[in-house]
């Protein structure tokens, strides 16, 4: 089953022409609060940012004040004696004292409810790399770029990455966490309500960092069983499956398919070309794609993150299907379906 893509993403921060109380309101500066826990970040935000403009307002004030009053030419009294006031030294060291505590105490149970995910929470582990994210579900059922959840439930995120730093972040769900190579962090989030959320990764981690996203898509308890029994199809020619591995796993944002460098070589016109004595063929992809810097291409710099144990040898041959297609080197096999005519060599298809 497919879920629609017609939801469109929340990202409307704020609606209609802005009034004047609405810039005293959150409202208008943030993101709608689409997670449970959403409300507890934004209330220690508002009252931080609060207590700190009034403060600058006081401070501000006396100091315009005193500035005014002791300017140059005032006939102000300069000789009197200042007499220590207790009253007024008490205050400034109690009252910051307990707006700092509030501050503690408020933001540390904030954090606990956003660290700790409640009991039977559904778990889905997440893996960051340059520049993909990909989601396996319990079931082993695998996705890139999107995942679908059901509404009202809490979701635990446990997240690695395979090469670099990355951030997961869902502005709507006020979550953000560093993602560490050779480390698990977890977030948890409950959606509140159905919709498209959008994740982007919030450290910077390279050339197409800026395009390094997700959808999370929340949908309801059946939709969700639904997609779960039947994930969408993946039924099709090899090339064909080979093309949609292009996209989900990413290989677009390096690869160009219409002959234009990126951050590694175009796939069209690659095929076949001969560098330094070594073939482009389907060892060569082979290769490459499990252990990227076994070759070079002139010109290019060694980035590509390995994709072994990401990729099935299958999937691998799609996408040398694929390569093949678009630059008119395809054999029958490659645009046959896996397990059907011309597929038995490989034992290809399971
Ligand atoms: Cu991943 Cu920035």
């Amino acid at each position: 089953m497919q879920i629609q893509d017609s939801v469109s993403t929340r990202q409307t921060f704020f609606e209609g022409t802005p009034s004047i109380g609405d810039f005293f309101s959150l409202d208008l500066w943030l993101p709608p609060q689409e997670s449970t826990t959403a409300h507890q970040i934004d209330g220690i935000f508002a009252f931080i940012l609060i207590m700190s403009t009034i403060l600058t307002l006081i401070v501000t004030a006396a100091m315009v004040y005193f500035i005014y009053k002791y300017r140059r030419r005032s006939n102000a009294d300069r000789a009197v004696d200042v007499k220590e006031s207790k009253l007024l030294e008490l205050s400034w060291v109690v009252i910051p004292t307990l707006l700092v505590l509030v501050v503690f105490f408020w933001g540390f149970t904030a954090y606990v409810s956003t660290s700790i995910p409640p009991p039977g929470s559904y778990t889905i582990n997440v893996t960051g790399q340059k520049w993909l994210w990909t989601f396996e579900y319990p079931n082993g059922h695998q996705t890139s770029k999107e995942i679908v959840v059901p509404v009202g439930t809490p979701i635990r995120l446990e997240m690695t990455s395979t090469d670099v730093l990355h951030s997961f972040y869902v502005p709507e769900f006020r979550i953000k966490h560093d993602v560490v190579p050779n480390r698990y962090s977890y977030v948890w989030f409950e959606a509140k309500e159905q919709g498209t959320y959008q994740v982007v990764c919030t450290e910077y981690c390279g050339t197409q960092h800026s395009n390094m996203g997700a959808l999370i898509k929340v949908v309801s308890y059946d939709e969700f069983s639904e997609w779960m029994r039947n994930p969408p199809d993946v039924d099709g020619p090899r090339n064909v499956l080979g093309a949609q591995l292009y996209e989900q796993k990413a290989c677009n944002s390096c690869h160009s398919i219409d002959g234009s460098p990126g951050v590694g070589p175009s796939w069209l016109g690659i095929w076949g070309t001969n560098h330094g004595g070594v073939t482009v063929d389907s060892a060569y992809v082979h290769q490459s794609i499990v252990e990227p810097g076994a070759f070079i291409v002139p010109g290019f710099q060694n980035q590509m993150p390995s994709y072994q144990g990401q990729l099935t040898d299958d999937q691998i041959d799609y996408i040398i299907a694929y390569i093949k297609d678009i630059n008119g080197a395809a054999d029958p096999e490659d645009l046959a379906i896996p397990g059907e005519e011309g597929a038995e060599a490989d034992g290809a298809g399971e």
